[in-house]
């Protein structure tokens, strides 16, 4: 099949078939959705709560996001990988955000990378599509600017901030990103962006109207249960399943049930 690239993503939109997109970060789970059929995986900062179990997605690191889109890459035979531009690794200059994008190319082996923001990360995008980086650009909710928001709220709510996101979608598909997340706005905003864009829109708590979805795969699968945002939908229960393995293998090993003869050598 070989590998998913930009205008293949691009051509979805195009033909009405809807994109399919979700987080990994390791080995395993990257072989899984890779061996499943996504569309796309993103090694998001998320990998920050989910994986490193901090509060937030602020402090993961360039070194470390680049060491898991390593290991993604490694596991993926179809899916393109997206590496997702951890906070202040493009916020300080244009050629800071040149740089580290390279870095996910270069060292981590992705196609393409996510970068946060509206305005004021267009100069920013403009620059990495011009060193023939793809770029997916991101608004709506945007962890980054977690303290700026306040909390992890539904954005687009009222008129003016309607007009601003739509302005900024159009901006973001200027600046050359070849697909844009929308996470936590309003359905009916998601659709009218997402029919107003030649781009695709991938949405994550932005209604069924959009070219395609997102989800944290630790949320789809039932490995991180710390909160469950309403716009994940749960189609497993991996940590139920782990705790009760790993209680019966202490269980048999407490009372001498394992190892059986089965499970040693003469
Ligand atoms: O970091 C992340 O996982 C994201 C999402 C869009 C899922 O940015």
């Amino acid at each position: 099949m070989g590998k998913i690239t930009i205008n293949d993503i691009i051509k979805k939109k195009e033909d009405g078939q809807k994109i399919t997109m979700l987080t990994a970060y390791d080995y395993p789970f990257a072989k899984i959705v890779d061996e499943a059929g996504i569309d796309g995986i993103l090694v998001g900062d998320s990998l920050a709560m989910v994986v490193q179990g901090l509060e937030n997605t602020l402090p993961v690191t360039m070194d470390e996001m680049i060491y898991h889109t390593k290991i993604v890459s490694r596991a993926t035979e179809n899916a393109m990988v997206i590496g997702d531009m951890p906070f202040m690794s493009y916020q300080k200059s244009v050629e800071d955000a040149i740089w580290n994008a390279g870095r996910f190319i270069k060292e981590g082996r992705a196609q393409a990378v996510k970068i946060e923001g509206g305005f004021e990360v267009a100069d920013r995008v403009d620059a990495i599509v011009k060193s023939e980086i793809p770029v997916m650009a991101h608004i709506g909710l945007t962890p980054q600017a977690i303290h700026r928001i306040g909390g992890y709220k539904v954005q687009g709510k009222t008129d003016e901030s309607k007009k601003i996101l739509m302005e900024q979608a159009l901006r973001l598909e200027e600046a050359g990103a070849f697909s844009l997340v929308l996470e936590a706005v309003p359905a009916e905003l998601a659709e009218e962006i997402t029919s107003r864009l030649y781009i695709p829109t991938i949405g994550i708590g932005a209604g069924p109207g959009c070219d395609g979805q997102i989800l944290v795969l630790h949320d789809v699968i039932g490995l991180f249960d710390r909160f469950v945002p309403k716009f994940v939908k749960k189609y497993a229960n991996l940590k139920d399943d782990a705790l009760k393995a790993v209680k019966q293998y202490i269980s048999e090993v407490k009372k001498g049930v394992f190892p059986s003869e089965k499970e040693s050598f003469k």
